[in-house]
């Protein structure tokens, strides 16, 4: 019923000679693919990769965007910027932004908003770090971070939003979650969802897995039940891992 979608988060890497090279290689060999496809490129490459992803089924997005129409924001891109790009979709809140740059709940709903403003699909990132797990928080931090991050979001804005569940200790690690423990969180994402929203949103949410996803792990994580997917850093600069993955179930 849910329609897989495999991203690739290039995150800092590639230049646009890079780029053009990647999809090339990459194109022929996801073109029968039955899921989505999205690689989503550093700011500077979208142009590129558009060019290089066009006429294939492959779609391009942003890693983040701002949620002003414009003004003083040295440094930010916003949404109709992507938007004149043709860009399809694009990362809000992933953990490194948390982490890194001061994203919070709040800033991610109103990046969130932005996005779905401009018809941008927005993958909006959750995810508990090392010691929240430690600490038996995994459950209250998600929960928080859905409730807050989608706060105001209506049924039909969840046929757009796709979410991305990526435990911080996961990310960039090797250390991946179980297949089955990543279910049972992102099946878990679906109760609130269903509780706190509407319970038709619980079902028809697309939740991906995202954290050291990889051509050995991929098969077992995307026959989970609740698992719609997956948000690719390392192994998506590689055009031959990136496709094996997408290609999980051929
Ligand atoms: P890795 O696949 O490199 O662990 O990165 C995951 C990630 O952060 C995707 O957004």
């Amino acid at each position: 019923m849910r329609k897989a979608i495999i991203a690739g988060n290039w995150k800092m890497n590639k230049t646009m000679a890079e780029t053009k090279e990647t999809i090339s290689a990459l194109a022929p060999l996801v073109k029968d693919a039955d899921c989505d496809v999205v690689l989503c490129v550093p700011f500077t490459d979208i142009q590129a990769a558009k060019k290089a992803a066009r006429g294939t089924n492959i779609k391009i997005g942003a890693q983040n965007v701002h949620w002003a129409e414009k003004g003083a924001f040295t440094g930010e891109i916003s949404a109709d910027m992507l938007k004149e790009l043709k860009v399809d979709y694009v990362i809000i809140g992933h953990s490194e932004r948390r982490q890194y740059f001061g994203e919070t709940d709040e800033t991610v709903n109103k990046r969130t908003q932005a996005a779905l403003n401009a018809r941008i699909k927005p993958i909006v990132c959750v995810g508990e770090t090392e010691s929240e797990r430690e600490d038996g928080l995994t459950e209250k931090v998600l929960e928080r971070q859905i409730v807050e991050g989608l706060k105001g979001f209506k049924s039909k804005d969840f046929d757009k939003i796709v979410i991305a569940y990526e435990p911080v200790w996961a990310i960039g690690t090797g250390k991946t979650a179980t297949a089955q423990d990543a279910n049972e969180t992102i099946g878990y994402i679906r109760k609130v969802l269903a509780k706190k929203f509407h319970k038709t949103i619980g079902e028809k949410a697309r939740i991906q897995y995202g954290g050291s996803m990889n051509v050995k792990n991929c098969k077992e994580l995307m026959a989970q039940e609740h698992i719609d997917g997956g948000l690719i850093g390392g192994a998506s600069l590689k055009a031959d891992d990136f496709a094996y993955i997408v290609n999980y179930n051929k």
